[in-house]
């Protein structure tokens, strides 16, 4: 009997000792000259030292099925470990098992995790280098993406879902990592396509390479696919658990309280003179962010995407915070088409897992032109403005400047139902810009009149001086109060701590329909 056990003890070193050689050692050279790190390597990385509990190590196809019967963790390692002490799910693709790629036992594997994940409420991260349906598993194949796609959509806004592309993600497989929350992707390495450069090819007979059609560039700055892009596989990782640090693990509770010993009744004198005396001037509205935010520490989601519109996680008071902020440095800060769907997701994220929106305005209006109408501005406009409107966590504005038309509204006004707005005495909410209302309210004199640019501007004058102010909508309750500027973070801080037991009713429905 003792014999029998201490055999069974050297089989499974023996048959772990394999499992950790993955691929070998030639496919693992291989992958590192392609300047990626082995699955293993990444999750060591990805976690906390020590802290990865590995499942199914052992696990193989189902004899026939395939050549995965003789490839031991079928081409995906998963389990769980610790990011910062918390409790994370993990799946890492290994491309040194036949690609890295998806078959039934594959999927299992990582549906699994994934329902774990679900059931005790921590998030799911993903690490992606595949080279997509395991071919010789025909249907099986298919059949095995449709469950985790299925898995990913019933965990959506229950848990945290992060995926990273470290590699090839081509085919229907990008739909995975698309429905999660974040998509890192890593320079050089990392490519997603529906149809790869063969396809393009032979339908309709244009040469791209890879990088040209799904390279980390093109979804971080043409797609909107990719949320994060960074150079290797080392920086990537280390973002994934920055950002993790932010998340609360599932919908049932709060981020986590993290005191970056920055005080609270901090003032800025220098914010008083942010906004440039001239209208028509821009400025850095990452200024005021870093000014007001704990430790001038900000994570911004998409940075190269839209850059009209700021979406960024960061902390006030120890806690929190999605900012979402026009940009005046970039178009001026107008909604467009890409700056309204960024912003309504990043909106729908927070308000998923509980964190307080802070929204910080300077928007002249929506784009003008037919490429953006088109292109469906009322259709992206609405979806942020359905995404603010539905949004019950606490949620702030700070008119900092331009506040127009139906822009103003969009942008988390109280009309929309935001629990407290501010404005700052720079602040300009009207309907119109002083030149397009002059022009309106004007039309008859301007035709006749003898000098109408001198007209216009004296009539732009007269306008500005009784709209264009924040005094108006303050008379009216609108905003409610106006700051000082150098005030602004002390008094968001004392605004989200009093809002911490916001309530909000929601009607009892299956789901909205939110303009897609
Ligand atoms: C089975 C695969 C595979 C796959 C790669 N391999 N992809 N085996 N099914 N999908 C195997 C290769 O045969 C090879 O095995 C090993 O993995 C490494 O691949 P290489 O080609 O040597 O690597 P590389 O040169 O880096 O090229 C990577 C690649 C290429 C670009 C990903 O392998 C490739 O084009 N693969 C096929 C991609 C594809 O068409 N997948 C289906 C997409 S459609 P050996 O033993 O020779 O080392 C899809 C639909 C999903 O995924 C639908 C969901 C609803």
């Amino acid at each position: 009997m003792a014999d029998i056990i201490h055999k069974n003890i050297l089989e499974l070193a023996e048959l772990r000792d394999v499992a950790l050689q993955g691929g070998g050692q030639e496919r693992i050279k291989a992958q590192h000259q392609a300047g990626k790190l082995t699955a293993r390597e990444r999750i060591d990385l990805l976690l906390d030292e020590g802290s990865f509990e590995e499942f199914d190590i052992l696990k193989v196809g189902r004899d026939g099925l395939s050549c995965s019967a003789t490839c031991p963790g079928d081409g995906v390692i998963t389990g769980h470990g610790k990011i910062n002490g918390r409790e994370v799910f993990v799946f890492s693709q290994d491309f040194t098992v036949i690609g890295g790629s998806l078959g039934e036992g594959h999927s299992q594997k990582i549906c699994k995790v994934m329902d774990l994940a679900q059931r005790v409420g921590s998030p799911l991260i993903g690490l992606n280098d595949s080279g997509g349906a395991r071919i010789q598993e025909g249907v099986d194949a298919l059949a095995a993406y449709g469950e985790i796609f299925h898995r990913n959509v019933n965990a959506s806004g229950v848990i945290p879902q992060i995926s990273c592309i470290m590699g090839p993600c081509a085919g229907g497989a990008v739909y995975s990592p698309s429905i999660t929350d974040f998509v890192f992707m890593v320079e050089r390495t990392a490519y997603m396509f529906v149809t790869g450069p063969n396809v393009v090819r032979t339908v309709i007979h244009k040469d791209i390479t890879a990088a040209e059609l799904g390279g980390a560039g093109v979804h971080a700055e043409k797609s909107g696919v990719a949320h994060f892009v960074y150079p290797n596989d080392i920086l990537c990782l280390r973002a994934v658990r920055q950002l993790v640090n932010y998340l609360p693990s599932n919908n049932r509770q709060n981020p986590p309280f993290l005191d970056l010993n920055d005080p609270p009744e901090r003032i800025d004198p220098a914010l008083d003179y942010l906004v440039p005396p001239n209208p028509n001037q821009g400025y850095d509205m990452k200024v005021l962010i870093r000014s007001i935010l704990d430790g001038a520490e900000f994570m911004e989601v998409q940075p190269n995407f839209a850059g009209n519109i700021i979406c960024c996680l960061g902390r006030l008071g120890g806690q929190t915070i999605g900012l979402v902020a026009n940009q005046p440095a970039v178009l001026a800060g107008v909604l467009d088409n890409n700056a309204s769907f960024k912003a309504a997701r990043f909106v729908r994220f927070c308000d998923a897992f509980n964190i307080p929106l802070i929204c910080l305005v300077d928007v002249p209006g929506f784009m003008p032109g037919p490429e953006q109408e088109h292109g469906g501005i009322i259709r992206h406009g609405a979806k942020l403005l359905y995404a603010f409107t539905e949004a019950s966590v606490p949620r702030i504005s700070v008119i900092v400047r331009k506040a127009y038309g139906g822009a103003y509204l969009v942008m988390n006004s109280k009309h929309i139902h935001c629990d407290i707005n501010y404005a700052w005495p720079t602040a300009e909410i009207a309907v119109l810009g002083p030149r397009g209302a002059a022009e309106v309210i004007h039309r008859k004199e301007l035709k006749e009149a003898a000098d109408q640019e001198a007209l216009l501007k004296e009539k732009m004058e007269e306008y500005r001086k009784v709209y264009v102010n924040p005094f108006l909508a303050a008379k009216r309750g609108y905003i409610d109060d106006v700051i000082f500027p150098r005030d602004t973070r002390h008094r968001l801080i004392r605004t989200l701590q009093f809002l911490e037991s916001k309530k909000a009713a929601r009607p009892q429905r299956k789901h909205g329909n939110i303009p897609l």
